[in-house]
């Protein structure tokens, strides 16, 4: 792969999926024992499946809230690469992740749009208020703007909802010069589809996952290997 230098740039946007957590200790979605293996995608992530059993669907969402506030859980040196490049990079930096963890938060990023939700807030389904939520949300709660229970929502994109932050999303992209994806396995659009954004508008791209996507033939440049790894080496070089 041809070396960059961060100094070639004026404006970065990494996209990040569940492999930049994987090291942290939080299950993939399509790997052989991750998430949507033990669970069909239209039982728990739809809002078709709230309506219908909005108890599993709290279930499911606050056992995964509860491991991400579980001590064993901590950012890796991947999380802490990318805040690193923020801080040194003196061009425009956007964070987009799909994650719905918050540890490109505790690692240090700071410009992050969290394209699918975040699973430390819950929203009321009625005014769209947004509230921090650090414990179980049941049917029985209810929000502080309508005080009517069952109102409150995990603040997550669910499957045939729209991704959050388009507008700004499409904007970064169209107008940077370096595009990286890491730990993605391009399944989910409209994410998989930014590569080809960014490649229209002539950046370049690079993919940094543990095996080639669905999308791998669209990057310019791939490295392969534990994003703990690959990200953290590819910066000390970058930043030469
Ligand atoms: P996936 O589970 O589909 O893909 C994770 C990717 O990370 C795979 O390609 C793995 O090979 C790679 N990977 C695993 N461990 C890694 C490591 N240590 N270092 C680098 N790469 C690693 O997860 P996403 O692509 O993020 O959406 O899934 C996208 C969306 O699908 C999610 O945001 C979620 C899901 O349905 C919603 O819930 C809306």
């Amino acid at each position: 792969m041809e070396k960059q230098n961060l100094n070639q740039f004026s404006s970065i946007v990494i996209l990040t999926g569940a492999g930049i957590s994987a090291e942290s200790g939080i299950k993939t979605f399509r790997a052989s024992d991750g998430l949507w293996e033990d669970h069909r995608i239209e039982d728990v992530a739809t809002p078709g499946a709230f309506i219908r059993d909005p108890n599993l669907v709290h279930k499911f969402y606050n056992t995964r809230r509860e491991k991400l506030l579980s001590p064993e859980i901590a950012p890796n040196p991947a999380h802490y690469a990318l805040a690193e490049l923020e801080k040194i990079f003196h061009g425009e930096f956007t964070l987009v992740t799909q994650n719905i963890d918050n540890l490109h938060e505790r690692a240090g990023s700071k410009n992050i749009l969290h394209m699918h939700g975040e699973l430390l807030k819950m929203r009321c389904k009625h005014t769209n208020q947004i509230y921090e939520c650090q414990s179980p949300i049941s049917v029985n709660d209810s929000c502080s703007c309508c005080n009517l229970a069952g109102n409150l929502r995990p603040h997550i994109v669910w499957f045939e909802e729209m991704p959050l932050f388009m507008d700004e999303i499409y904007q970064a992209v169209e107008s940077c010069d370096l595009f990286i994806s890491i730990g993605t396995s391009g399944n989910v659009y409209p994410a998989a589809g930014l590569v080809q954004i960014a490649n229209q508008n002539g950046a370049m791209s690079i993919e940094m996952n543990l095996e080639e996507s669905n999308t791998a033939s669209q990057f310019k440049n791939a490295i392969y290997g534990k994003a703990s790894k690959i990200l953290p080496n590819w910066l000390k070089e970058a930043s030469i």
